[in-house]
């Protein structure tokens, strides 16, 4: 089955018009669509499935779980599928695919239990002055995003690793998240830092249990393999800081 990859379009501020690649089986939209989630109708009658998973951007000053509730209406009214801790599967050609799907915020443990202090220090900014979501009516600060964080790995580590909720048609196992699950994903224009630890999760060991991992936040490209898994990033970012050199518009992943 092949696969277009679309993440980080940053529709709020970008102009990009999405085109269909010939030879897909299916589009992946990985997150930071549109902050203001409109022009994720753009996608409307595409010509083949289009799954949906959701970045952080889509949350920017609103209620986190009003946020999910509204792009889950848009994705039913458009015909996509939305996972948030969740899996659906698709046969195609006879095979199965087991589809699992989750935004993945970070949980700051990039750098191990002595680094989830400072990691937590580095993205208040983002979760305070950039982000400033809401739950329960109060603002959704690190400590929060982090519990989400934990909420979405716990979830993928259980659905990867226990083998009771794999199906014996099952060929392959696709993992979509917007963040990112390793630190070979770190964007090499940037030092490693306790600010990496907003970008990238330290889940290598869940990565050997997929087939191909999908993901975006990262504001460049990524192709690399973990054992026989395969990840990659095709975020576009913004072409107005020159940040989309090497994305591929219509470029198609195999699985
Ligand atoms: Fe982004
Ligand atoms: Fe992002």
């Amino acid at each position: 089955m092949r696969i277009q990859l679309l993440s980080d379009l940053h529709l709020e501020t970008e102009n990009f018009a999405p085109q269909v690649a010939e030879d897909a089986d299916l589009l992946v939209l990985a997150g930071d669509i549109d902050a203001n989630h409109h022009q994720i109708d753009l996608f409307k009658n595409w010509p083949v499935p289009v799954i949906y998973v959701a970045g952080n951007h889509e949350h920017d000053h609103k209620d986190f779980d009003q946020t999910l509730d509204a792009l889950r209406e848009r994705c039913d009214r458009l015909g996509f599928t939305m996972l948030e801790c969740e899996q659906t599967r698709i046969t195609h050609r006879g095979r199965t695919i087991r589809v699992l799907g989750t935004t993945l915020w970070n949980d700051f443990e990039l750098f191990g239990p002595e680094g989830i202090e400072r990691s937590m220090r580095a993205a208040r900014y983002f979760a305070e002055q950039v982000q400033c979501a809401t739950r329960h009516g109060k603002p959704m600060g690190v400590a929060e995003l982090r519990d989400e964080g934990q909420h979405c790995r716990d979830w993928l580590r259980e659905q990867l690793t226990n083998p009771a909720h794999r199906a014996p048609q099952d060929d392959a196992t696709l993992v979509i998240t917007h963040f990112a699950p390793s630190l070979r994903s770190n964007d090499p224009r940037y030092p490693l830092n306790a600010s990496t630890a907003s970008f990238c999760n330290a889940y290598d060991d869940m990565i050997a249990h997929s087939t191909l991992w999908l993901h975006g936040h990262l504001h460049c490209r990524h192709d690399y393999r973990v054992g026989a898994a395969r990840v990659v990033c095709n975020a576009r970012g913004l072409a107005s800081k020159g940040e989309d050199s090497d994305f591929q518009p219509q470029g198609v992943w195999e699985i």
